[in-house]
């Protein structure tokens, strides 16, 4: 009776752990944004210009500044390769974009202020893949359309593209196999393909690559580059990436250098100015290293 007890009080004692943590999430301060009612147009964004105005970042109020005053133009439909050092800023020029904080200074989309709309609309005309695949427990289905907008045919044709067909063939309820907490049942490549797969299937108009290939195997990344380059042709793709081989093909190259860009243009502009980095020895792409 005594172990009984004492087991039961321990077991109380670990889960109000869970309590505790809740409790705290809720003394947060909320994202602002969420109450903006302000809607962008119908169709936005058509086409996938991103306009940064003096955009500067900071994580937390008195923080560092981690990007200083960013005054570039994407145009619509362009694939953008974005390198610097490790610290250079590259994932906060994403964070930026995904208000995740906000920033000072404006970033537009199309010719709309993402500042002054509602959060989850700015949010949703942007895909993410990252360089850890993201799932969730629950069927494939749902990992890959959350709100089941699409038709099974959608879903298999991604799955093609993805070339995942075989896999899912082979499991067991296929499209509505369960996934384990982070896709704990899949490899780390399949997990990537997966997470390709759901953008392809949401062909949002701005999409961002944040070295998504660290994971899988030579050829795996080169279907995905293919994939991308095929699939997400109308989409403004902005790719990070630490090789330079995986962003030769981009149509312009952004340098970001201790939260600044130092250099924006096309690779064989950058690779002939001898003041660029992508000159310097550490960066030639022959270099394989880099
Ligand atoms: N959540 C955060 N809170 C505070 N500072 C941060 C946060 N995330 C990044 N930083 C700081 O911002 C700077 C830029 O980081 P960032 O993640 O943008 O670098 P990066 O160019 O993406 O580097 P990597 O190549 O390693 O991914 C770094 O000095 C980092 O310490
Ligand atoms: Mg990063």
């Amino acid at each position: 009776m005594t172990q009984y007890a004492v087991r039961k009080s321990s077991d109380v004692e670990n889960f109000m752990t869970s309590v505790e943590r809740v409790m705290t999430y809720t003394k947060l301060d909320p994202e602002s944004g969420y109450n903006v009612g302000r809607r962008p147009p119908e169709q936005w964004p058509s086409e996938g210009n991103i306009t940064f105005q003096d955009v500067s970042l900071t994580y937390y109020p008195g923080g560092p500044q981690v990007l200083r005053k960013i005054n570039l133009n994407i145009k619509g439909g362009a694939k953008i390769g974005v390198a610097g050092r490790t610290g250079a800023g590259k994932s906060s020029f994403v964070a930026a974009l995904l208000r995740m904080p906000d920033t000072d200074g404006e970033i537009m989309v199309d010719g709309v202020k993402i500042k002054k709309i509602n959060l989850q609309q700015a949010r949703r005309c942007i895909s993410v893949l990252g360089q850890s695949p993201v799932l969730f427990s629950g069927s494939l289905r749902k990992n890959l359309d959350l709100v089941e907008r699409f038709q099974d045919a959608d879903l298999w044709r991604v799955l093609e593209d993805v070339q995942l067909i075989d896999l899912v063939e082979g499991l067991e309820g296929q499209l509505d196999h369960e996934l384990l907490e982070h896709g704990a049942n899949v490899s780390v490549g399949e997990r990537q393909l997966i997470c390709l797969a759901r953008v392809l299937l949401q062909q949002n108009k701005i999409i961002v690559l944040d070295e998504p290939t660290a994971h899988v195997d030579p050829q795996t990344e080169q279907t995905m580059w293919s994939v991308v380059r095929e699939k997400l042709k109308g989409s403004t793709v902005i790719t990070i990436a630490h090789r330079l081989n995986t962003i030769r093909d981009c149509d312009k190259i952004l340098v970001f250098k201790e939260g600044e860009v130092t250099e924006f243009d096309t690779f064989d502009m950058l690779l002939s100015g001898i003041d660029s980095v992508l000159y310097g020895p550490s960066l030639r792409p022959d270099n394989n290293e880099q």
